[in-house]
């Protein structure tokens, strides 16, 4: 199982980081004030290429770990073949981590990573519905975008500065994309007590992944 989540999240960093030098070379590119023609990728793009391997590894986290698993926070999953639980104190109870947990994890090597590089790339889940309060849209921006991805199910995009520093930022739908998903966020006692009316469906908006490029101006 450990060696399970080091591959996908080895491959998760190592995707990110191919992704951000594609962005960052593009960036460089375009400002380089050249008379030919240089081929660059828009920030626009760039962002769609960070959430696609973000969402990918998020989803196959969920479809082909932990819903093979044959508990899901402290109940017995019927079609689960592999003897471990998925758990929000996945550390102290021997399980695995929840998929937002994951990939908060995963978030956390790629933001040392990016601080590492000097390139302050960051990303993250937010909610309407959150159970973790680190999860709440804080920002204005993200108050707005939230609001807009819950109305239309579309991602939105807008450039913003956070403390003097210019970013391209990005917020994805986070949808219902397996039963596990809906079921346990609907049993958990952090939801029930502080959103008792909202009850997800499959294909859901449940919350979104934010997603902030730095743009460097030349
Ligand atoms: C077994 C339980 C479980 C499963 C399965 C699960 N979640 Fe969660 N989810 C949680 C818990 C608990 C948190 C808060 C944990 C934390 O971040 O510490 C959370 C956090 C989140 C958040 C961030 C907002 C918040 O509530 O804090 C989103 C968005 C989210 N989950 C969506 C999903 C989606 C989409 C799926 C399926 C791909 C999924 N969850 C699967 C239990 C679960």
């Amino acid at each position: 199982m450990n060696n399970v989540i080091t591959r996908l999240k080895t491959k998760t960093v190592g995707l990110i980081a191919l992704a951000i030098t594609i962005c960052f070379t593009a960036i460089a590119c375009s400002g380089g004030g050249s008379t030919q023609a240089t081929p660059g990728i828009s920030p626009e793009v760039a962002v769609d290429y960070v959430h696609t391997v973000l969402l990918a590894d998020r989803t196959a986290y969920t479809k082909h770990v932990v819903n093979r698993l044959k508990k899901l926070e402290g109940k017995d999953k019927a079609d689960g073949v592999i003897p471990a639980e998925a758990t929000e104190g996945w550390e102290e109870a021997g399980g695995v981590p929840l998929p937002a947990q994951m990939f908060r994890l995963g978030s956390e090597v790629a933001a040392e990573t990016a601080d590492e590089k000097g390139i302050g790339f960051t990303y993250n889940l937010i909610s309407t519905w959150n159970i973790n309060d680190s999860h709440a849209p804080k920002s204005e921006f993200e108050k707005k975008a939230m609001e807009e991805v819950n109305k239309t199910g579309e991602p939105y995009k807008e450039y913003q500065e956070i403390g003097g520093q210019k970013y391209f930022s990005a917020l994805y739908p986070d949808k219902a994309v397996s039963e596990a998903c809906v079921t346990c966020h609907n049993t958990h006692p952090v939801h029930l007590e502080r959103f008792p009316d909202k009850v997800f469906k499959m294909d859901d908006v449940m919350g979104g992944i934010i997603i902030n490029l730095p743009i460097t101006e030349s």
